[in-house]
């Protein structure tokens, strides 16, 4: 349970809500929602007692399980496995146990005695604790999570960013908090995880503030939901479903506008009176306060056209390349004895948009790091055509360098960037003039989307390799971007869960992974998109 009383949360000078006060008790499953940059992963991680508020009370009650949007470290030596049991206390038990198993067998009869006493005292802890039972609930969660066996037996430090949070969201939901923080779960999930999750949020007993851009998620689990709005600086809260609240929403907007239009008409008309008395001078004084009252009827209209603004994106003409700008031959990748994908044959044409289809695990994240240069493949070659110019966009927005600023990530994208044009650009992606010097590090999710994208407009690539560049962004920010993409003449390969930017891609052709098989696009794939 949660208790929240005149919070007010700042970052540096900005007051990003003031006034905030609700309660979340067991059974309320709340949606958080609002722009990219609004504040809502800074509300969550204040919630989470991970940041201190700048005014106001939290008060918890239970205990908060609470997943980031980014991924968070952990120990890195850790197994995953110890890290999702170690929820329940069951983790190191599990370890220790192991390791006197081993001593067990010693030749050295002090030895094992000694193990055996350790195993017997460990082991009734751990069957205190729910025992067997407990740990194949665990691993049925991972399992739900696409987290095989296989992988939770590897040390965090081997698994890859998706992973991790996979594992982090195991270890919170089979935690049994009482209260749950979710911030984008479903960001690194397949379809079939996702629908998974959803029925278990469905039948979360406890309480829940998730914010997640998967509407069909929200819809499904939400009785509340809390608009974080960004301009006003304060959070509606609308005690109601996902459908009844957008009815809500509507109606509210359009009484805004009604307001809005109501409040410009009067404010003219008070201007032009006031004209008219401000030249008699026994009137003056009339004048003025009609004058100050039309200036503060259109202050608060400001807010509201601000929150229209959406970023407006164009991305670049391509730089001038050959036919066939990039080729994959006999491409082949595994980890240890995994085997992803072998003798993948590709080719890239001027222009064309290629779909990556492909369960989680068949290698599209690995396919595009091989094709953008960051990895290598082990056999087979990636052959660059004329004038090729690659720009990645990378599912963890690894391409960002968070130690340097928003200005400096664009000059390195693009060393003959000025530094008037390199703003322009930030100005049409909705960076205004002082957050060019953030810290890469500090941007929201969407923001780091953002700039990522930013700067692939400004490296004039003709092949755009794109792995999920739709998670994290606000609706008007995923239209935005989408429809960009749609009329981009340069080269595209996507990998996305999000049938909506494929479809906006409208893609000619469809590389099916592990099996590597091209074929031209049909409706018939768009079915399997759901399920990649
Ligand atoms: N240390 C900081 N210095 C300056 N600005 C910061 C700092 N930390 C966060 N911000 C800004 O605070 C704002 C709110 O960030 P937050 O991550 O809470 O947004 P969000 O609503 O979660 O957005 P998204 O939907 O993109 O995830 C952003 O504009 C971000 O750039
Ligand atoms: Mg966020």
């Amino acid at each position: 349970m949660l208790n929240v009383s005149d919070l007010e949360l700042r970052v540096g000078a900005r007051v990003l809500m003031s006034d905030v006060s609700f309660r979340v008790s067991d059974g309320d499953k709340i949606g958080l929602v609002g722009r990219n940059g609004a504040g809502k992963t800074t509300l969550t991680k204040t919630l989470a007692g991970d940041l201190q508020p700048a005014g106001g009370s939290i008060e918890r009650i239970g205990e908060i399980g609470y997943l980031p949007q980014d991924p968070r470290s952990g120990n890195p030596e850790e197994l995953a496995r110890t890290r999702i049991l170690d929820a329940r206390g069951l983790g190191s038990l599990v370890v220790g146990m192991r390791e006197a198993t081993e001593q067990m067998a010693s030749a050295d009869p002090e030895v094992s005695e000694k193990a055996m006493k350790r195993y017997t005292s460990l082991n009734d802890r751990f069957l205190a604790l729910g025992g067997y039972a407990a740990e194949a609930e665990a691993a049925a969660i991972a399992s739900n999570l696409a987290l095989p066996d296989r992988i939770l037996d590897q040390p965090l430090k081997t698994l890859s960013g998706g992973q991790r949070r996979r594992i982090e969201l195991a270890r919170i939901l089979y935690s049994g908090a009482r209260t749950m923080l979710l911030d984008e779960p479903t960001n690194h999930l397949d379809a079939d995880s996702v629908g998974w999750l959803r029925e278990f949020l469905k039948g979360y007993q406890g309480g829940l503030i998730v914010i997640s851009h998967d509407v069909e998620l929200v819809g499904d689990t939400v009785n509340r939901v809390f608009y974080l709005d960004a301009n006003r600086q304060v959070i509606d809260i609308y005690n109601m479903n996902w459908k009844n609240y957008q009815k809500q929403r509507e109606s509210d907007e359009q009484r805004r506008k009604r307001e809005r239009a109501n409040a410009e008409k009067q404010a003219s008309s008070l201007q032009m009176q006031a004209a008219k008395m401000g030249a008699k001078a026994s009137k003056a004084v009339a004048a003025q306060q009609m004058a100050k009252r039309a200036e503060k009827l259109l202050s608060g209209l400001e807010d509201v056209r601000a929150s229209d603004r959406v970023a407006k994106l164009r991305f670049p003409e391509p730089a001038a390349c050959g036919k066939t700008p990039l080729m994959g031959r006999d491409l082949s990748k595994s980890y240890g004895s995994l085997e992803i994908f072998t003798a993948v044959d590709l080719n890239i044409d001027r222009g064309s948009k290629v779909v990556i289809l492909g369960l989680n695990g068949a290698g599209k994240t690995t396919l595009l790091r091989i094709l953008s240069g960051v990895d290598k493949s082990d056999t087979g070659e990636i052959i660059s055509g004329h004038g090729l110019k690659v720009g990645y966009y990378a599912q963890e927005h690894e391409t960002l360098d968070v130690n340097r600023s928003v200005l400096e990530n664009m000059v390195s994208a693009s060393p003959h960037l000025t530094e008037t044009e390199a703003r322009k650009v930030l100005g049409s992606f909705l960076f205004s003039g002082d957050d060019a010097h953030k810290k890469a590090g500090v941007l929201s999710g969407g923001e780091k989307t953002r700039l990522a994208l930013a700067m692939l407009v400004v490296s004039s690539a003709n092949v755009l390799l794109l792995d999920e560049p739709t998670n994290n962004l606000d609706p008007h920010s995923r239209d935005e971007i989408l429809g960009a993409l749609a009329s981009y003449s340069g080269a595209v390969v996507l990998v996305s869960h999000d049938e909506g930017a494929v479809e906006a891609l409208n893609p000619e052709r469809v590389l099916i992974l592990p099996d590597g098989v091209e074929d031209h696009w049909n409706k018939d794939y768009a079915d399997l998109i759901s399920l990649s």
